[in-house]
Protein backbone atom coordinates (compact mmCIF):
# COMPACT_ATOMS: atom_id res chain seq x y z
CA UNK A 1 0.00 0.00 0.00
CA UNK A 2 1.57 3.47 -1.10
CA UNK A 3 1.55 5.40 2.01
CA UNK A 4 2.88 9.18 2.33
CA UNK A 5 5.88 9.68 4.71
CA UNK A 6 3.11 10.76 7.57
CA UNK A 7 1.72 7.04 7.72
CA UNK A 8 -1.34 8.11 5.36
CA UNK A 9 -2.31 6.26 2.58
CA UNK A 10 -1.92 8.10 -0.33
CA UNK A 11 -5.31 7.45 -1.84
CA UNK A 12 -8.49 6.45 -0.44
CA UNK A 13 -11.46 4.77 -1.38
CA UNK A 14 -14.59 4.67 -0.15
CA UNK A 15 -17.44 2.68 -1.27
CA UNK A 16 -20.73 4.34 -1.35
CA UNK A 17 -23.95 2.13 -0.56
CA UNK A 18 -25.40 1.35 -4.03
CA UNK A 19 -23.60 3.44 -5.50
CA UNK A 20 -19.58 4.77 -6.63
CA UNK A 21 -16.09 4.37 -5.72
CA UNK A 22 -14.98 7.39 -4.65
CA UNK A 23 -11.05 7.88 -4.93
CA UNK A 24 -9.55 10.68 -2.97
CA UNK A 25 -6.10 11.80 -2.59
CA UNK A 26 -2.75 11.40 -4.73
CA UNK A 27 -3.94 8.73 -7.92
CA UNK A 28 -3.39 7.90 -10.86
CA UNK A 29 -5.93 6.68 -13.25
CA UNK A 30 -5.51 4.24 -16.43
CA UNK A 31 -6.94 2.49 -18.83
CA UNK A 32 -6.75 -1.63 -19.21
CA UNK A 33 -4.31 -0.57 -22.19
CA UNK A 34 -2.11 1.46 -19.76
CA UNK A 35 -3.41 4.90 -21.05
CA UNK A 36 -3.70 8.14 -18.33
CA UNK A 37 -7.01 9.29 -18.05
CA UNK A 38 -6.91 12.88 -16.52
CA UNK A 39 -9.66 12.56 -13.82
CA UNK A 40 -10.17 16.62 -13.71
CA UNK A 41 -9.84 17.08 -10.00
CA UNK A 42 -8.40 15.11 -7.21
CA UNK A 43 -11.23 13.39 -5.93
CA UNK A 44 -13.37 11.33 -8.61
CA UNK A 45 -16.72 8.66 -8.74
CA UNK A 46 -15.69 5.75 -10.43
CA UNK A 47 -18.38 3.90 -11.87
CA UNK A 48 -19.69 0.58 -10.20
CA UNK A 49 -22.77 -0.47 -11.25
CA UNK A 50 -21.23 -0.62 -15.07
CA UNK A 51 -23.79 1.21 -16.59
CA UNK A 52 -22.86 4.83 -16.31
CA UNK A 53 -22.55 6.76 -20.07
CA UNK A 54 -19.13 8.24 -18.83
CA UNK A 55 -17.13 5.28 -17.43
CA UNK A 56 -14.65 4.85 -15.68
CA UNK A 57 -16.81 8.27 -13.86
CA UNK A 58 -20.18 7.61 -12.13
CA UNK A 59 -22.89 9.83 -13.83
CA UNK A 60 -25.66 9.29 -11.44
CA UNK A 61 -27.12 6.22 -13.23
CA UNK A 62 -27.15 3.84 -10.46
CA UNK A 63 -29.58 5.76 -9.03
CA UNK A 64 -32.43 5.23 -11.78
CA UNK A 65 -31.45 1.60 -12.09
CA UNK A 66 -31.80 0.71 -8.67
CA UNK A 67 -28.30 -0.76 -8.52
CA UNK A 68 -27.81 -2.76 -5.00
CA UNK A 69 -24.13 -3.53 -3.41
CA UNK A 70 -23.93 -2.73 -0.21
CA UNK A 71 -21.11 -0.76 0.99
CA UNK A 72 -19.62 -2.98 3.40
CA UNK A 73 -17.09 -6.01 1.45
CA UNK A 74 -18.33 -8.87 0.51
CA UNK A 75 -16.72 -11.69 2.90
CA UNK A 76 -19.16 -14.48 1.71
CA UNK A 77 -21.52 -16.43 3.73
CA UNK A 78 -19.45 -17.38 6.93
CA UNK A 79 -17.97 -13.63 7.09
CA UNK A 80 -14.38 -14.81 6.55
CA UNK A 81 -13.89 -15.30 2.49
CA UNK A 82 -11.56 -12.97 0.27
CA UNK A 83 -13.97 -12.80 -2.34
CA UNK A 84 -10.96 -10.84 -4.54
CA UNK A 85 -10.57 -12.76 -8.09
CA UNK A 86 -7.54 -15.55 -7.78
CA UNK A 87 -7.27 -15.67 -4.13
CA UNK A 88 -7.59 -18.89 -2.63
CA UNK A 89 -11.31 -20.38 -1.50
CA UNK A 90 -11.85 -19.83 2.29
CA UNK A 91 -13.53 -22.62 2.86
S1 LIG B 1 -22.08 3.70 -9.87
FE1 LIG B 1 -22.94 5.58 -10.42
S2 LIG B 1 -23.45 5.34 -12.51
FE2 LIG B 1 -22.53 3.45 -11.96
Amino acid sequence: MAHTGSGEAAATITTYEDGPLLVRGDFVLRTSAGETIDPGRATVALCRCGKSAIRPFCDGTHRAIGFRAGAEPDRGPDGRGDRRPGSPDPA
